[in-house]
């Protein structure tokens, strides 16, 4: 069976040793020094999965472009100073270090990626997100049950994840869960820019959805994982002594149409394929 047809089977894709682990180790050097230059960078942003409306601020509708720095919501203290390092206290990095940053870049646009998209059948396909996840030890926080195609919605529907395992995922430190076969189903929700600032999440279909069956996807430091857009999926808190550090990026069709109130916008540069 072809990777392109087990992929439409199952809605996802395990290939583990996809990376060497020097280059998961160059990525992760290349976020800490990232992380260092926000030292005496004063906008925070919060990212919580289950507060949306905390991440409507023009920090993180802005970040499209740019590479950000997100937090932990147990970041900070009362008195709004963070608890940890700005390190230690990140949640991740976003959204365009694929196209800002030569490290990003060359992870993202490598031959293996590019014969895997080809073997996918993607290789038109665009980058449109990156994001540098984080899950440090102890204060790495839960991401609640979602489908990618929610926050990046096309017509016809395309978003596809990469998700690659810097560091070992267990169930301990918070690896990813999903169901076999669950993408086939409808897309629940759709995160969108609201008229006059902010944001909002459109119900489509009330049915809940279910996170009995789904599997643990523990995965060994330089493996990827490919989500299909409407596969649910989601990850513990990690509650263990050792940080799960991701790098997720997701593509679309360009031939897709995307919608001008989609929360993601690429207002100062190109996108580009792999
Ligand atoms: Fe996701």
């Amino acid at each position: 069976m072809t990777l392109h047809n087990q992929f439409q089977r199952d809605g996802f894709l395990v290939l583990e040793d996809f990376y060497t682990p020097e280059m998961c180790d160059r990525l992760m050097e290349r976020a800490l020094q990232l992380a260092s230059s926000f030292e005496r960078d004063t906008s925070y942003s919060v990212f919580q999965t289950r507060n949306q409306s905390a991440t409507s601020d023009d920090y993180f509708l802005n970040s499209g472009d740019r590479v950000s720095c997100f937090f932990e919501k147990d970041a900070f203290d009362e008195h709004g100073e963070l608890k940890q390092s700005l390190f230690q206290s990140l949640n991740k990095l976003g959204h365009a270090m694929h196209d800002l940053d030569e490290v990003y870049s060359a992870f993202t646009r490598s031959d293996r990626m590019k014969e895997l998209v080809r073997e996918l059948r993607m290789d038109h396909y665009v980058a449109i997100q990156s994001m540098h996840i984080f899950k440090h030890a102890r204060i790495g926080g839960v991401v609640d049950v979602h489908q990618d195609s929610t926050f990046l919605y096309t017509e016809p529907e395309s978003c596809v994840g990469f998700w690659f395992a810097l560091e070992d995922a267990t169930i301990e430190n918070g690896c990813l869960w999903a169901k076999p076969g669950g993408h086939q189903t409808t897309l629940r929700s759709r995160f969108r820019r609201k008229d006059g600032g902010g944001t909002e999440m459109i119900v489509l279909n009330e049915e809940p959805i279910g996170i009995t069956d789904m599997v643990p996807l523990e995965v060994k430091k330089g493996a990827c994982i490919i989500l299909h857009g409407h596969l649910p999926h989601y990850s513990q808190p990690n509650t263990s002594g050792r940080s799960r550090q991701a790098y997720a990026v997701h593509l679309i069709d360009p031939l897709a149409h995307y919608p001008a109130d989609n929360w993601l916008r690429r207002e100062h540069s190109t996108l580009r394929i792999l």
